[in-house]
């Protein structure tokens, strides 16, 4: 088969490193990839808005399968234009993936179909949304409705934080469009906890949990990031919260939208809090987690390409899928000055050596390009350092070897990345 893969990041780099190993992969494209994903496929210099772009690349290399990274692309209906010219993606349709584009929409299909989540309001205008803040007092969430690169949900301790907060989104418009519309939520207690399925429209396989760290500091302090760490399985997700996840959340939604005529075909991503009143979801995604693929791959020991492949056909009752029993964990690492301003340019080292510390380890790259055969960093999260172990401490401590080895001066990292689990063991 010949694969493009969409996207830059470190999911995309696992996605390639799980797709390249399979003996069904031919040919493996990426657009536009980065300097560790150039390893493993052929990097196209088409950045993921440029749909009509890719779909004319895609048709020109006789593509048999498309896999979209990303979410934007998603949304923007990356994955319709693909269907329409004949390719094989995967990936939901924009209407299926305003499950993750509108978190209005997502609201309101888990109330019209009775599935557990934080009760909510929905407001286009800033003071209906204040009045019912006020109505309903502190603690309490506010979200911009629209895509917001994860910086769009403000957890308010009291009522003038949330105050604010609507005039952030709505009047001061610090996400644009995605801000003219605003969720209140109630806010809910409990261990948050991702889980991940595969949906060919109407067959669901579940793949596993994991637990991500979005504050850039140690002890869960800071500003919130896309995700500074993350292991998986979720030791808080035994077998019966599972099942309830799977029966609560995870069937009924996809039946959902179902009958709602946007059938849902790709990764399926439940971000759940995991309440004294049981599971709820607070948000869905319509991709893998970044960087929670980084360790879901890791533990994968079926081929991933067959099951994206069967996921696109819409034979997924043809797939079970075997894991590894291990835990895997992965520590990002950030230009210092991320999530708020840092200069990109500098230069990495040491990447052979650390990759050296086992055949357990890999190092993915999420914003790194080749400088006259250097690796420099380019963004915000540079690298995801991942390994595989018995236990999440035991994968925490490799992986720690790993990034010791890395000689990266203008980065950092997390020291605590698995804290909660390691505090169950
Ligand atoms: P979202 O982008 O909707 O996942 O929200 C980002 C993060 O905000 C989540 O991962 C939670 O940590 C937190 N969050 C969102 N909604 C709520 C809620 N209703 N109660 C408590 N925390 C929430
Ligand atoms: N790591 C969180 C996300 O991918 O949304």
């Amino acid at each position: 088969m010949k694969v493009l893969v969409i996207g830059s990041g470190g999911r995309e780099h696992a996605l390639c490193w799980a797709i390249a190993k399979s003996p069904l992969c031919d040919r493996l494209y990426c657009a536009p990839g980065n300097a560790g994903i150039a390893a493993l496929a052929e990097c196209i210099p088409l950045s993921p808005d440029r749909l009509k772009e890719i779909v004319d690349f895609a048709i020109s290399h006789a593509v048999d399968l498309v896999v979209i990274g990303p979410e934007a692309p998603l949304v923007a209906g990356l994955a319709d234009l693909c269907e329409a010219a004949g390719l094989a993606v995967f990936g939901p349709s924009a209407k299926a993936a305003m499950i993750e584009g509108s978190k209005g929409f997502m609201k309101d299909l888990c109330a019209r179909y009775g599935i557990p989540t934080a009760a909510y309001g929905r407001f286009d205008e800033p003071d209906a949304a204040k009045e019912f803040i006020h109505r309903h007092g502190a603690p309490i969430v506010v979200k911009a409705d629209g895509l917001a690169a994860g910086k769009g949900v403000i957890i308010c301790h009291n009522e003038n934080e949330a105050f604010a907060a609507v005039d952030h989104i709505m009047i001061e418009a610090a996400f644009g469009k995605a801000g003219s519309e605003v969720i209140i939520e109630e806010c809910l207690q409990g261990e948050e906890v991702s889980f991940f399925v595969l949906v060919d429209g109407n067959d669901i396989v579940p793949l596993a949990s994991a637990q991500d760290h979005k504050a850039a500091y140690d002890g869960d302090e800071g500003p919130n990031t896309g995700g500074m760490g993350a292991y998986s399985p979720a030791p808080v997700l035994d077998e019966s919260l599972t099942r309830a996840v799977m029966e609560t959340i995870v069937r009924p939604t996809v039946d959902a939208l179902k009958a709602e005529d946007r059938p849902y075909k790709g990764v399926l991503y439940a971000g759940v809090m995991v309440t004294t009143d049981g599971p709820k979801v607070l948000e869905f995604n319509a991709r893998f987690g970044d960087p929670e693929c980084q360790p879901l791959l890791l533990r994968l020991k079926s081929d991933l390409l067959a099951a994206l492949a069967a996921c696109a056909h819409g034979r997924l009752r043809d797939v079970s899928l075997r894991w590894h029993d291990d835990a895997a964990l992965v520590v990002v690492l950030a230009t210092r000055g991320y999530p708020g301003h840092f200069a990109p340019g500098s230069h990495i080292r040491g990447l052979t050596d650390a990759a050296a510390v086992g055949d357990d380890v890999m190092i993915f790259h999420a914003s790194t390009a080749l400088e006259n055969g250097d690796v420099i960093a380019t963004g915000g999260r540079v690298l995801g350092v991942t390994a595989r172990a018995p236990s999440v401490k035991a994968a925490q401590a490799l992986a720690y070897q790993a990034v010791d080895r890395i000689d990266w001066p203008e980065g950092f990292c997390r020291r605590d990345i698995g804290w909660r689990a390691i505090a169950r063991s």
